[in-house]
């Protein structure tokens, strides 16, 4: 059931009249008629050749993505969903918590007591976790802003979370400790080496705790490479880039971007061509966080070209924490891989794929990782990454998932999510409010509502004068519709928000792309 608070306002749709109404392409068109987009077929030559022997069933206008992530047919039983529908089409989402269950999970009752008196005022742990379960489930029903696809069956796995399993160490050098899934992490970046184009042999890589983890192994890569170099990235990069160059001390350049979210390339040139006595370190975004937009690698590469910048001379890291894994299952999208003189990829396991611990994958050349290893006697393995113990079951489950899902299961859920994305995009339009949605992104960025109720009902993630949705496989149409039906509403109620000043996202919005 919707909440009656939602229930209450009136409909009345905004009628569109702003000059930054946005024009459905004709890919959109085609999308909400319901044809099925092409697969590309020249990606990962070698995973995809599973790929032309299954069932790939494209997704089309249809309502219900039941049949986009798993073939249900190799996924087993789609068990715990039919209880608990988080993340599918159902029309119950998110009615209030009862406030007998909200207080069970308030700081004093979910506090640990010290003493035996202090036990005696707070609820039994079954409660509070039945309690935290609820809250989850309605959570889970209207989740709209942040990248993570919620919709995933791990039940088969569920046995293995009584074990400590732990990958301390290399991926490929065995440790002393015996309770590892190391074979299921190899297995793991041989997958994302062949799906980006490594030679065999060339590349080392782990499974890490998220994204971010990544982005912190490739720039230290870069760093440990060209300790004077400079790093380049846009103003758009995540935060994680930046927080890299603070804590290895590097130089870090800030390059503006141009409206749709790209780095400019005209002030990078420049920038770089006043540095040209230091190496450069370069963070291209496959995919930024708040527009999704990905940063043209050729371009980039033309640029170093142009400026005579030898291939010993600079170091690329990819920050793909989304795309990345969405990139190569695009048609005719402009190829990220290591075909190209690119040093490093860093992916969020959690993001595309779905899991239910953050995590993800960093490749990188092995004549990188080379410099920085340490062999370590207490291991009996060499320490090559950020962390020392590190979470054998994520790698498990990135391992359970790509094999149930496979190179078919993976497009099906990358169309699922451009077609859905464009439908959002178009259904905004319709309703004439500002919104925008790159060529490359399933991320549709609008303008912010101003109920902060309606933002924290669908955990919008906003900045400034701006907000976005990112469509993930969970994100059906029904939803999208139950959505702009309850946004159009808190606009009649509170209005729509104003440019925040001159240069702000929602201006940069409103201009030609
Ligand atoms: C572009 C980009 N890079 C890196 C990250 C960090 O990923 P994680 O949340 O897995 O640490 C994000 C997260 O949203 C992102 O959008």
């Amino acid at each position: 059931m919707i909440s009656s608070r939602f229930l209450s306002l009136g409909r009345k749709i905004v009628s569109g009249s702003s000059s930054r109404f946005a024009a459905p392409s004709a890919a959109a068109s085609q999308a909400t008629r319901g044809m099925p987009l092409r697969f590309k077929s020249s990606t990962a030559e070698e995973v995809a050749v599973a790929a032309e022997e299954e069932d790939v069933v494209p997704q089309t206008s249809n309502d219900n993505n039941t049949a986009s992530t798993f073939s249900r047919s190799k996924s087993g039983t789609p068990s715990p969903w039919a209880a608990f529908d988080a993340w599918g089409a159902g029309d119950d989402i998110s009615e209030p918590l009862d406030p007998a269950v909200e207080a069970k999970l308030e700081p004093k009752a979910v506090m640990i007591p010290l003493s035996e008196d202090e036990r005696a005022n707070v609820p039994d742990e079954a409660d509070i976790l039945a309690s935290y379960e609820q809250l989850l489930q309605k959570k889970s029903s209207v989740h709209f802003g942040y990248p993570y696809n919620l919709k995933f069956d791990f039940t088969e796995l569920q046995n293995f979370m009584n074990y400590s399993i732990n990958n301390l160490g290399d991926p490929f050098v065995p440790s002393n400790y015996g309770v590892h899934s190391r074979q299921f992490e190899c297995s793991v970046i041989d997958f994302f080496a062949k799906l980006w184009k490594m030679e065999k042999d060339s590349y080392w890589g782990y499974v890490t705790t998220s994204g971010t983890e990544g982005n912190l192994h490739g720039i230290l890569l870069a760093r440990e490479c060209f300790p004077d170099g400079i790093l380049y990235t846009s103003q758009e990069t995540h935060y994680s880039v930046f927080k890299a160059a603070r804590m290895y001390r590097m130089d870090c350049q800030s390059i503006p971007t141009l409206p749709m979210g790209e780095i400019d390339y005209d002030i990078l040139a420049d920038t770089i061509s006043k540095n040209l006595d230091r190496p450069v370190i370069l963070n291209v975004n496959i995919g930024t966080t708040v527009k999704g937009a990905v940063d043209n690698l050729d371009r980039i590469l033309r640029i170093l070209k142009q400026l005579d910048v030898p291939r010993d001379r600079y170091y690329i890291h990819c920050d793909g924490a989304l795309f990345a894994l969405m990139m190569p299952f695009i048609d005719f999208a402009p190829e990220v891989s290591f075909r190209k003189p690119i040093d490093s990829i860093a992916v969020s396991g959690h993001k595309m794929l779905g899991c239910p611990m953050p995590c993800g994958v960093t490749l990188s050349r092995k004549e990188h990782v080379k410099r920085m290893e340490k062999h370590i006697d207490y291991l009996n393995s060499v320490d090559t990454t950020i962390m020392g113990s590190r979470n054998g079951q994520a790698a498990l489950y990135l391992w359970y998932s790509l094999r149930k899902k496979g190179i078919a299961g993976i497009k099906r859920d990358v169309v699922h999510c451009m077609e859905t994305a464009r439908y959002l995009r178009d259904q905004l339009i319709e309703k004439g409010l500002t919104c925008r949605l790159n060529d490359l992104s399933s991320t549709v960025v609008l303008e912010r509502p101003m109920d902060v109720a309606f933002v924290k009902r669908w955990q919008l993630a906003c900045e400034e004068d701006i907000a976005h949705v990112v469509v993930m496989p969970n994100v059906t149409r029904s939803k999208i519709d139950r959505f702009v039906e309850e946004l159009m509403e808190c606009t009649e109620q509170h209005g729509r928000v104003k440019v925040a000043r001159p240069d702000s996202p929602l201006t940069k919005l409103g201009s030609t792309w």
